[in-house]
């Protein structure tokens, strides 16, 4: 009790805050997200994600080696794909040669020791930019499940330690888990995006891949289907539990900053590592108020990610990876 206690002895310098600091982060904890482009030397900003760029392969070797030497150790990998290599089903997601393969085979032999996880979902491939397959103006839950357990195998065998279904479809991690076990994948794991809301914080991502819902008669305008209500909570914990009953090794949270009360409420509840999707319109904020001088971009950065950190994140999902790498050296 004042005055015997006095809380500002444990802030009175940096060395004392340092010592008593309970959360901080390192490189180990980021998963850098990277968008894959066809072509040759092709590296394009993103409007609405100023400084991040998509690649061409030759330029997604260079970046995997220097994620590599600034200590980053592991990667997210998704796909542009052409207008017209795309359909209702996705079929090019099962290319065996498409862009996500070689995209995985081009980081394993650049950087063999370099982690690869794949994002999985029919949207990038999607003639109507939905995560499954669209037929009379719904979402199909059960056939699109397919779709994903054969792109998992796809990516699997081309390389990737770990498939990342993003799609948000119910039972898809059971499946997916048994037909990789099948083809006796049984070291590659699933990172399930299992609280996954459907948010407007995606709108830069979609722009980086062309993926956005298209605007025609008969198909949904957004996700809300099989992307969460951003209203729930518990429906949050059942997504969760029921991700790892099915066989998910890590689960994921997404967007980030809006849900930390989710994290902490289902790091509380299970045992498994917790990933958290700093997503890409909570990057696209930040830079638009630091370009203005209206906050201070690595200041605010920071603070954000210690808060997904502080909150209950194992790994954090981050288009900040190599910035946050800047900051702590
Ligand atoms: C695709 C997918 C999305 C994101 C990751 N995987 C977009 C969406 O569901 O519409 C969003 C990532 C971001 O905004 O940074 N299923």
């Amino acid at each position: 009790m004042y005055p015997l206690i006095r809380n500002r002895r444990l802030r009175n310098s940096d060395a004392i805050r340092r010592l008593v600091r309970e959360t901080t982060i390192s490189p180990d904890d980021f998963l850098v997200p990277l968008f894959v482009v066809e072509g040759k030397g092709v590296r394009e900003e993103i409007a609405s994600m100023p400084n991040y760029h998509r690649l061409s392969l030759d330029l997604l070797e260079k970046e995997v080696k220097e994620l590599w030497k600034m200590g980053l150790c592991a990667v997210l990998l998704f796909v542009k794909v052409p207008e017209n290599l795309k359909d209702n089903k996705g079929s090019e997601a099962l290319n065996p040669n498409g862009l996500m393969q070689l995209a995985i085979k081009t980081v394993k032999n650049a950087c063999p020791e370099m982690l690869v996880m794949t994002d999985v979902a029919l949207d990038p491939y999607s003639s109507y930019g939905h995560d499954g397959i669209v037929q009379n103006g719904r979402i199909l839950n059960d056939e699109t499940v397919q779709i994903l357990a054969e792109m998992s195998i796809s990516h699997a065998l081309s390389g990737a330690d770990f498939v990342a279904p993003s799609d948000m479809m119910d039972g898809r991690v059971l499946t997916i888990r048994e037909a990789l076990d099948e083809e006796e994948l049984i070291h590659t794991g699933i990172m399930s995006y299992s609280a996954k809301y459907a948010s407007a914080f995606y709108g830069p991502f979609r722009d980086a891949l062309d993926s956005a819902p298209v605007n025609k008669k008969n198909v949904p305008k957004d996700k809300k289907t099989y992307q969460m209500d951003f209203a729930n909570r518990f429906e949050a914990l059942k997504e969760s539990q029921m991700d790892i009953d099915e066989g998910a090794d890590i689960i994921m949270v997404k967007p980030g900053l809006c849900y930390l009360d989710i994290v902490r409420e289902i790091r509380n509840e299970v045992e498994v590592p917790l990933a958290v999707y700093q997503v890409s319109g909570e990057y696209a904020m930040i830079k638009a108020a630091a370009e203005r001088g209206w906050l201070d971009h690595d200041a605010v950065m920071m603070e954000q990610l210690i808060a997904i950190k502080r909150a209950g994140a194992n790994i954090i999902a981050s288009y900040f990876a190599k910035d946050v790498v800047r900051v702590i050296n």
